[in-house]
């Protein structure tokens, strides 16, 4: 594939491809088993936003074995092991290295059909934008870290960093979706700039469709915004033209892990989406243009 795309091909045959992947994470919540099943969705996300079927994994694990004893480290296996079950995927291996700070995560081999193949840049003007999972993942694990995230809030986060994209990309390869990427650290807005890439094209938004957890806007008043939030829009701002105030922007650059998938689709491909019974929201459309994103 190419720069900015979220996983690498291998072609095997003139009809099979690889998809190989590879992420990991430092812990966005205390309770192991729920940290490494996380960290399985996060890892996985890759291969089903080129359209693949996760097949095997290999984990990879950093730790100081002087800070956390072997249950630590079997609940964040527990939780991967349990995350992969789901996803029918194999976990056939791994690493570990000793490491001052805790991180886990996986690399993911998957399969693709070539006509398949989801890539990040195949946007045409008249595409409607979807997104399958709110905003502000980021911005809440900040509040959990502070201690300022309620109990309700923190299950509404969890199960959404819990939820697979496989559904979301049964949906986008059912809708013929014409380009698709996941939702992560660079945050809708830099996975949108990333999507138009050097092409002519705009992308129009809608700051009022574009899902966003419902508490969020309330921490970020209180200044609970991940460093990230700010590096990603000052980074993009030369690209964006909208009249948003600052708090709202930042929940568009806000940096998820685990987020969901961002496809276009030709109009015709919406009633299918509908059809799918995921989450998903139209959060604007793709026009020709000069690579700015427009938000209203
Ligand atoms: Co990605
Ligand atoms: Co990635």
């Amino acid at each position: 594939m190419g720069p900015g795309d979220d996983a690498g091909v291998y072609l095997l045959n003139e009809h099979l491809a690889l998809v190989e992947t590879v992420d990991i994470i430092t812990p966005l919540v205390d309770d192991p088993f729920l940290f490494g099943a996380i960290s399985a969705a996060n890892s996985l996300s890759d291969v089903y936003a080129m359209g693949g079927k996760p097949i095997s994994a290999l984990a990879i694990l950093g730790y100081d074995p002087c800070d956390f004893d072997r249950e630590v480290i079997k609940g964040i296996l527990r939780g991967c092991l349990s995350k992969l079950q789901e996803a029918g995927v194999n976990l056939v291996g791994g690493h570990t290295v000793e490491d001052q700070e805790i991180k886990f995560g996986l690399s993911v081999t998957g399969i693709v059909e070539k006509e398949r193949i989801l890539r990040k840049d195949g946007s045409q003007p008249g595409d409607m934008l979807c997104l399958t999972k709110p905003l502000g993942i980021g911005i809440a694990v900040t509040a959990l870290k502070a201690g300022r995230l309620s109990e309700a809030y923190y299950q509404n986060l969890l199960s959404w960093m819990l939820m697979l994209n496989e559904r979301a990309r049964d949906a986008a390869l059912m809708a013929k979706a014409r380009a698709c990427t996941d939702i992560t650290g660079f945050g809708l807005l830099g996975h949108c700039l990333n999507m138009i890439s050097e092409r002519p094209l705009d992308f129009y938004l809608d700051f009022k469709k574009i899902p966003v957890m419902p508490f969020i806007m309330d921490l970020v008043q209180s200044g609970l915004v991940p460093k990230g939030a700010y590096e990603n829009l000052n980074f993009f701002k030369k690209s964006i033209v909208t009249q948003l105030d600052e708090d709202s922007l930042l929940i568009l650059a806000d940096p998820q892990t685990s987020g969901g998938l961002l496809f276009s689709v030709s109009e015709e491909g919406i009633p299918l989406l509908d059809k799918a019974g995921i989450f998903f929201s139209v959060i604007g459309e793709v026009r020709e243009g000069s690579g700015r994103i427009y938000i209203v």
